[in-house]
């Protein structure tokens, strides 16, 4: 039986707080100036949403391969595509990762079989529910990269195709919630890919953006001035972000914002 001094908060607890947030640098020039000049809290899980196209697994990859740049080993698990097409893709755009591939300081995840697994999944004697040991088999495969190579970083690309396996939005985010608690005990600053369901200023809010610490939202539209590409940060817990949507570019180098320029 609890009782309510369980659930009280000691002084000795928060004094064992960190005195503040340490920051995990982007690697997106301007996307920083939006967070206090900072960046992402460190073992954040972020969901980064976006209008198909609009850039959200260029700017991973770009987040990436910049810990990799200042010590920030990092893990990228691949659920749709075959990575192998992701990096020719991100090569030709200027963002290389074979040279961190090889000297250990990114891994890679295929986990797109989890999508095409039958049914039911024969562990030795026993058959798990698929959904159960998709679940199971991904955090242990993202725990055994992160331990291998020390990562900080993760990035989950995209994760609309492992929640789509759970047959309704409860399944969904129950899924999301069992995620996000197997991989907090790593500790890594996180990147969960995920398509904005609807970009209305009225839409509904998808439940993914409940659940993370923060939220990026990345949309590329048609507007009467032409195509607008636009990024906001919708949430970032405890950080005092920018609100509005700024516009960014696609550059030889990777994504760039402009903080101090407004949307058409
Ligand atoms: N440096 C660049 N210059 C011009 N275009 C670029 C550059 N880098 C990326 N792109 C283009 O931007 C688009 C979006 O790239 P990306 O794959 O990151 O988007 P995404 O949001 O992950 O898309 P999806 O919804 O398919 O997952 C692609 O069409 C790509 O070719
Ligand atoms: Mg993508």
């Amino acid at each position: 039986m609890y009782r309510l001094t369980d659930f009280n908060v000691m002084s000795s607890d928060v004094r064992r707080l960190p005195a503040d947030i340490e920051f995990a640098s982007t690697g997106v020039p301007g996307l920083e100036e939006m967070l206090e000049g900072k960046g992402i809290p460190k073992g954040y899980k972020v969901v980064v949403m976006g209008t198909p196209g609009a850039g959200k697994t260029t700017l991973a990859i770009q987040f990436l391969v910049h810990g990799c740049k200042i010590g920030e080993n990092g893990i990228y698990v691949s659920l749709d595509e075959k990575p192998f097409n992701i990096f020719r893709n991100m090569r030709r755009v200027g963002l290389d990762v074979e040279p961190h591939i090889n000297e250990r300081r990114l891994s890679i995840v295929d986990a797109s079989p989890i999508r095409t697994l039958p049914g039911e999944v024969k562990v030795g004697a026993l058959s798990i529910g698929k959904r159960d040991f998709s679940m199971a088999a991904l955090i242990t495969s993202i725990k055994s990269h992160v331990e291998d190579i020390g990562a900080e970083r993760l990035v989950i690309d995209p994760l609309t195709s492992f929640l789509l396996q759970f047959p309704d939005e409860h399944a969904r985010r129950t899924a999301l919630m069992d995620l996000l608690e197997g991989i907090a005990p790593l500790g890594c600053t996180t990147l969960l890919l995920t398509e904005l369901r609807a970009s209305s200023p009225r839409r509904r809010y998808q439940f993914e953006e409940y659940l993370a610490e923060g939220v990026i939202i990345m949309m590329r539209y048609q507007s009467s001035g032409g195509i607008v590409q636009s990024i906001r940060v919708e949430k970032m817990r405890g950080v005092n972000h920018d609100v509005e949507p700024h516009p960014y570019k696609f550059t030889p180098e990777g994504i760039v914002v402009f903080p101090s320029e407004k949307v058409l």
